[in-house]
């Protein structure tokens, strides 16, 4: 399976911790960065200029929240590419996957991994569960993280995240911003 990043606008340090993240989860080789000509992803995947839209792929699906489809097991022997946006999480969410992403392919095939908005990262890391034969329903979730930045001060992340090993699956790198950031 081919994993790719559809990426809309400037690359902000929180996607590229997040992306770093997701390179060293599906690997290097697994991984394509479309729609962006940033050199600052090359260590992490393939890039293209181009849109996903324009490549004319074939067996690709969408992974949108606002599918009405789930993906599962069944559908990843049947597709070589699945396709995220590279888009922060905003809240409440605006259904920008829709409006981005699906709307610019609209023949595509589309499924959600559940109705709740995960970081990239965590939609990812879901998906390959998935695409490694694990039903959505047995992946356990953690909704609304708090991370404490320093003594007194936590950070509100109002996402889905996987549990992995009893806690969210929260890159260290992204814990190390948090504490250090003043702007994303
Ligand atoms: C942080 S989410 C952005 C969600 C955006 N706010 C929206 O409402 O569509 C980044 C990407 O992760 C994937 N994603 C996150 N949660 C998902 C879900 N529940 N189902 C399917 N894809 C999801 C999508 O590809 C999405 O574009």
């Amino acid at each position: 399976m081919k994993y790719i990043i559809e990426q809309f606008g400037k690359v902000y340090k929180w996607h590229l911790i997040e992306y770093v993240h997701i390179s060293k989860i599906v690997g290097k080789g697994n991984l394509i960065f479309t729609n962006t000509s940033s050199r600052q992803l090359e260590p992490l995947g393939k890039i293209d200029k181009k849109s996903i839209a324009q490549l004319g792929f074939s067996d690709v699906c969408i992974l949108d929240p606002a599918s009405n489809k789930t993906l599962s097991p069944e559908d990843c022997k049947r597709f070589k590419y699945l396709v995220f946006g590279g888009i922060l999480g905003d809240y409440p969410p605006r259904e920008r996957t829709k409006e981005l992403l699906t709307g610019k392919m609209p023949e595509a095939e589309t499924r959600n991994l559940g109705k709740e908005q995960m970081p990239t990262d965590n939609a990812v890391y879901a998906a390959k569960l998935i695409a490694e034969g694990k039903p959505f329903e047995e992946i356990e979730f953690i909704d609304n993280i708090e991370i404490n930045i320093q003594k007194g001060l936590s950070v509100q992340l109002p996402f889905r995240y996987v549990k992995v090993n009893g806690k969210p699956l929260v890159s260290e790198k992204l814990v190390e911003f948090l504490k250090k950031r003043r702007t994303i």
